[in-house]
């Protein structure tokens, strides 16, 4: 028989480990990179990324507060402690994880490329490509990708924000753009006068949380709420309200 004082007594006791293991995390976004992350018409931060967060934080017991940072200030800001996770659609790389500390991946994306109707270039056509304008966020694995594999036949511009990136393609500043598949997918091809070129290329080895190397304890948290999400379909949840098209 249990009493209800024994109840009491575990339920206090439960009560106390979970105030004691509530922590204080702040995480990071670039915005806008839709559909991961990026402001709703009333200026809210939203998007996959941001809801997996709030939901990730709850499974946590976690009390999260959300960080603006430009990307290409994203692993020194961390490592710098303005913040103590990424959660900005980073891609698993081996250069980046000799800094960081990555969580099992929780999504895939590979680069597009965007460019308007009227281009009919063959980009895996460096002679067809010479000369041509290529928009890239800086910092990202598409500017890795096409550094490596184009500089020297390609004229590349390379951009802070992804935004500014798409308005330049827009304005004819740019030929063609490549960029996270989804982000081209919500914001070139939702416009008139776009499409997509090319194959897409896989970069990276998915997205992950990126967190400093030292906190390991936080990344098996991490890892563990991420896994209940998926078990118990709060992940498909999020993921269908952002991808479904
Ligand atoms: N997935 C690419 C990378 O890791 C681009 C990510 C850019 N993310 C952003 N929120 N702007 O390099």
């Amino acid at each position: 028989i249990v009493t209800a004082s024994a109840v009491l007594a575990s339920l206090t006791m439960v009560a106390g480990v979970a105030q004691a293991q509530e922590r204080d995390l702040r995480i990071a976004f670039d915005v806008p990179y839709e559909p991961f992350e990026y402001k709703d018409e009333n200026g809210e931060l939203t998007g996959f990324e941001v809801e997996l967060a709030e939901a990730m934080c709850e499974e946590m017991s976690a009390n999260c507060e959300f960080v603006i940072q430009a990307w290409d200030g994203m692993i020194p800001g961390l490592l710098a402690r303005k913040f103590d996770l990424i959660m900005s659609s980073m891609s698993i790389t081996p250069e980046r994880a000799e800094r960081v500390l990555f969580s099992e991946p929780y999504y895939n994306t590979p680069g597009g490329w965007f460019a308007r109707e009227d281009f009919d270039t063959d980009v895996t056509d460096m002679a067809a490509m010479e000369g041509l304008t290529v928009g890239v966020q800086r910092g990202t694995t598409m500017d890795t990708y096409v550094t490596e594999e184009m500089g020297g036949t390609v004229t590349i511009n390379r951009y802070t924000t992804a935004d500014d990136m798409v308005l330049d393609l827009e304005g004819q500043r740019l030929d063609v753009v490549f960029v996270d598949y989804p982000v081209g997918e919500q914001t070139i091809l939702t416009k008139d006068g776009f499409k997509e070129v090319g194959e897409p290329v896989k970069l990276g080895e998915g997205v992950g949380v990126a967190m400093r190397k030292r906190d390991a304890d936080l990344a098996k948290e991490v890892n563990a709420a991420l896994a209940t999400l998926k078990e118990d379909g709060t992940y498909d949840t999020i993921m269908n309200k952002y991808f479904a098209y």
